[in-house]
């Protein structure tokens, strides 16, 4: 078969890397992919959102199976393109990708259908924003409700703070059309857990769980990123918070998401946290996170493709999805400036990497020399896999210590809740 998959990211190289091993693929090209894919597949410079050239170049090669992979292609409606031109799709379509696309959407799901979450209000007027802000107790949070990158959440500790962030979303337009509205909602504590699962809107199998760590700086502070680093999987998951969340938050989406006449097909990824009133869902995503993707695939032991393709065909059913019982984590390294800005054109160095180590590149291309060089904020990422996370861990800084370009910024502490919960228990 013919494979191509949307996108170029660290999340994009991890799902080619998977679908490559199974027995029915002939040819895979990633659009555009990144230049470090090179050895593992085709990489076309097509844009994620030029949809006709998408096509178009699906309808050339002959592309039986297509894996739309980030947000943006997806809610804008790529699958729906593909699907109604024959070529079939991993992914939601338009109207299910709203679960991600739509941060009021996603909230008003979870009211009405009583799946647990942050109590909420949401504005697209600025005065009555900074009148409701009054009344509220800090820290709070302020999220746009379209696509940010990952950036359209604030974390804001007292009232100025919060009416700045209120004004530059809403007056000024931080993220154009995405933040036309906002949601003001509840400060939740608690451990974190991403859950991503298969789903065909009548079978839902998750995935390992994984924790990803968001926050730029040590410690986890600083502000939010795409995700610096995942471990998987995720201690705090354990059996009885799987139960919890299967019987309250799982099934009650996807069978929301039918009543709503929104069946979801693809991956459906659960922002979960573990708060004192039970576990609740800080937001959900319609596609494979990213770098929870890099932790999860490694430890993947059926074909990827044909869970895809069953997803797609609404037979999820009659697959039986294998993991292995191993740790995984993995470590980004980006570039100076992450995430408000990032330095391009840095040489990368690649020393004595672990043959069994998981190398995947994110934001490089090749210069005129045919030298990797950096190309974004999140560059490349390091999977390491033991029978102990602690040790899945030490792996992964001892193959990134044997990586380099300048001014690289790695946190050194990733995976550092997981094994706290471990020396506690
Ligand atoms: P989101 O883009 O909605 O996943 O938010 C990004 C990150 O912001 C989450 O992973 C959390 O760490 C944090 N966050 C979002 N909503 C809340 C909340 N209600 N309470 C506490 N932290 C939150
Ligand atoms: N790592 C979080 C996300 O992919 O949204």
């Amino acid at each position: 078969m013919n494979i191509m998959i949307v996108g170029g990211g660290g999340r994009e190289a991890a799902i080619a890397k998977k679908i490559k091993e199974s027995k029915d693929v002939d040819k895979l090209y990633v659009l555009p992919g990144n230049a470090g894919m090179a050895s593992y597949a085709e990489c076309v410079d097509i844009s994620v959102m030029d949809f006709d050239s998408i096509l178009k170049f699906g309808q050339d090669n002959s592309i039986d199976f297509a894996v739309v992979a980030p947000d943006d292609p997806l809610v804008e409606g790529l699958v729906d393109l593909l699907e109604a031109n024959d070529i079939r799709c991993f992914g939601p379509n338009k109207k299910a990708a709203i679960i991600e696309g739509s941060k009021s959407f996603s909230k008003r799901l979870m009211i009405d259908h009583n799946i647990p979450t942050a109590s909420f209000a949401e504005f697209t007027d600025s005065q009555k924003a900074i009148n409701y802000i009054k009344t509220q107790t800090y820290p709070l949070v302020i999220k746009a409700d379209g696509l940010a990158l990952g950036k359209g959440v604030a974390i804001v500790d007292n009232f100025l703070d919060a009416k700045k962030t209120v004004i530059s979303y809403l007056d000024d337009h931080k993220f154009n059309h995405s933040s036309d509205k906002i949601i003001i909602e509840e400060f939740l504590e608690g451990p974190e857990i991403s859950l991503l699962t298969f789903t065909d809107g009548k079978t839902l199998i998750p995935m390992v769980s994984s924790m990803d760590h968001k926050r730029i700086g040590d410690g986890d502070v600083g502000p939010n990123t795409g995700g610096m680093g995942a471990i998987a999987p995720n201690p705090y998951y354990t059996p009885m918070v799987e139960v919890e969340c299967i019987r309250k938050i799982l099934y009650p989406t996807i069978l929301a998401m039918n009543k709503e006449g929104r069946t979801f097909k693809g991956c459906l990824y659960f922002g979960l946290i573990l708060t004192k009133q039970g576990v609740k869902v800080i937001e959900y995503n319609c596609r494979f996170g990213d770098p929870e993707t890099q932790v999860v695939l490694p430890l993947l032991k059926t074909d990827l493709l044909e869970i895809m393709m069953a997803t797609r065909d609404e037979r999820l059913n009659e697959i039986e999805v294998k993991w292995e019982s191993k740790c995984a984590a993995n470590v980004v390294a980006a570039s100076k400036g992450y995430p408000i800005t990032s330095t391009k054109d840095l040489e990368i160095e690649v020393n004595d990497i672990s043959d069994d180590a998981y190398l995947y590149t994110a934001g490089v291309k090749n210069n005129s020399a045919g030298h990797l060089v950096t190309n974004g904020g999140r560059v490349l990422s390091i999977t390491c896999i033991a029978d102990e996370l602690k040790d899945a861990i030490d792996e992964c800084y001892r193959n990134m210590s044997q990586i380099d370009f300048k001014d690289k910024v790695v946190r050194s502490d990733i995976g550092h809740r997981a094994l706290e919960y471990y020396r506690t228990k």
